[in-house]
């Protein structure tokens, strides 16, 4: 099957230089072969990879090619899961997930992010460090399960937290996820089997939260669990226990941990240019001591700089898997049904003629600016476009705005701080630290109590 051409070293060595540094594997390939290239690793077998406007256009909408969602993930995840569902019961499970990510939904919990994001900003001290990528997980994390779970008893939350950090810190481990794609692997890799077991603490947690908030069976529950324990399909048929289970987990592993490391980038770039965060600094200001966060959301410049941020070092460097279903030309390459085919966020956020000077970090492009939906991708697009997309850009801006308010950081002299790979993730280097130099506190109202529209 004739494929674009692209690197011709062994797949090992170039899954080696993807693992070492992606980046710079990208860029070579890019330079080398222009935007549209096959690269090939051991497991998952030649892949397409494309970046023009227009090729992202197709990849998209196209319906020549499907979004058959990443079938390893299944493992993990489990059938059910909304990111391996096809069809309508995909089109369907989207529709019941995403009411509470957007909408006036999502602006209800607009307080409770400055509260959780507050209350962690007190346990900083100044003269200290802080790991940057470990309290934007922390805060993530505690958002998510508050939205997924809502609030019921503390020391189960405790557990529920640990348990689900435990199974997240595997995804970060080779031993762990190199086995997903190479099943031979799995009996002797010890970090596969510890995230097994880690994924099955997490079961027992998640199973155990069902069975609860079923007997609860409050119809003023808010949570996404309590949504999904009432939720019919059009069949009338309500969800079952395991098909909840791999929603949950879904959420869990694709809704924390890119939020915490687009806020980690966040939080370099505001170090290396204080001149922007003073810029962000004066429109918070001008919303006064207790800022309503629907106001925070719509500060110009926070929004450009937090798309910038996105653009420059996505925290998700591909889309997921496309697939060919019929014979399509694309870029004059014919290319045949089942062909896997890829859309690099990160080249598609690099080209000039989009983006001039596009190694240059510089948020005020987006002033008076928007790209196209084909051209900014940090979400993906089309039928698999990410559900969390709205959430996550405004969970970005709220805890930001509660850092700065609350806070005064700076970066660690000397400390060279580079994009790294942690699964399919972009972030920062794990050992990222900032200088806290003053904590303070804000007026704020008391934490509202969630409750059903
Ligand atoms: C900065 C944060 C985030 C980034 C950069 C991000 C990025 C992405 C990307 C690139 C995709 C694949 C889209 C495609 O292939 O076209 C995706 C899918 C997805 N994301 Fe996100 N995401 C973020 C936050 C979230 C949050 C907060 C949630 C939780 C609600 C979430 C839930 C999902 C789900 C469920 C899918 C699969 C959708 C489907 O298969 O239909 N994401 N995300």
């Amino acid at each position: 099957m004739p494929l674009p051409p692209g690197p011709t070293a062994p797949p090992l060595v170039q899954f080696a230089k993807w693992l070492r540094d992606p980046l710079r594997y990208l860029d070579g390939v890019y330079a080398e072969y222009g935007g549209m290239f096959t690269m090939r690793l051991p497991g998952v077998g030649p892949m397409v990879i494309v970046s023009h406007p227009d090729t992202i256009k197709a990849l998209f909408v196209q319906p020549e090619i499907d979004a058959p969602g990443d079938e390893e993930l299944k493992v993990l995840l489990g059938e059910n899961s909304v990111l391996l569902l096809t069809g309508p019961p995909h089109k369907q499970r989207r529709r019941l997930l995403m009411p509470p990510f957007n909408g006036s939904r999502m602006t209800v919990w607009g307080q409770a992010i400055l509260d959780m994001t507050e209350s962690i900003v007190e346990h900083w001290r100044p003269g200290t460090r802080i790991n940057v990528r470990d309290e934007m997980q922390e805060i993530t994390l505690n958002v998510m399960l508050q939205i997924v779970f809502g609030d019921h008893g503390s020391d189960r939350r405790q557990q529920l937290r640990r348990d689900v950090g435990d199974r997240m810190l595997y995804g970060s481990k080779l031993s762990a996820v190199l086995p997903l794609w190479m099943p031979f692997l799995r009996p002797f890799a010890k970090g596969w089997q510890d995230s097994m077991a880690a994924e099955k603490a997490c079961d027992d947690a998640f199973y155990a939260e069902i069975r609860e908030c079923r007997a609860r069976s409050d119809p003023e529950e808010a949570s996404v669990l309590a949504m999904l324990c009432r939720a019919t399909d059009e069949t009338g048929r309500a969800l079952e226990d395991h098909e909840i289970r791999d929603e949950l987990m879904t959420l869990m592993v694709a809704g924390h941990e890119n939020t915490a490391s687009a806020l980690s980038w966040l939080i370099y770039w505001l170090g290396t240019y204080p001149e922007m965060r003073e810029r962000i600094e004066a429109e918070l200001d001008g919303l006064g001591p207790d800022p309503d966060p629907l106001a925070v959301a719509k500060l110009p410049y926070l929004e450009a700089v937090c798309n910038e941020t996105l653009r420059y070092y996505p925290p998700v460097m591909l889309t997921m898997r496309r697939l060919i279903r019929e014979p399509v030309e694309i870029e004059g390459v014919r290319l045949e049904p089942g062909t896997k085919i890829w859309g690099s966020i990160y080249l598609a956020h690099r080209r000039p003629e989009i983006y001039p000077d596009p190694a240059k970090f510089d948020p005020d492009r987006f002033l008076g600016w928007k790209p196209s939906l084909f051209e900014f991708i940090p979400f993906g697009g089309g039928h698999r476009r990410c559900i969390g997309m709205a959430f996550a850009i405004y969970e970005m801006k709220l805890i930001i705005a509660a850092i700065l308010r609350t806070s005064r950081l700076s970066l660690v002299d000397g400390q060279d701080v580079k994009p790294k790979r942690r699964t399919g993730l972009l972030a920062p280097d794990i050992r990222f630290e900032v200088n806290v130099d003053a904590v303070g506190q804000p007026a704020t109202p008391p934490p509202q109590r969630i409750a059903a529209e």
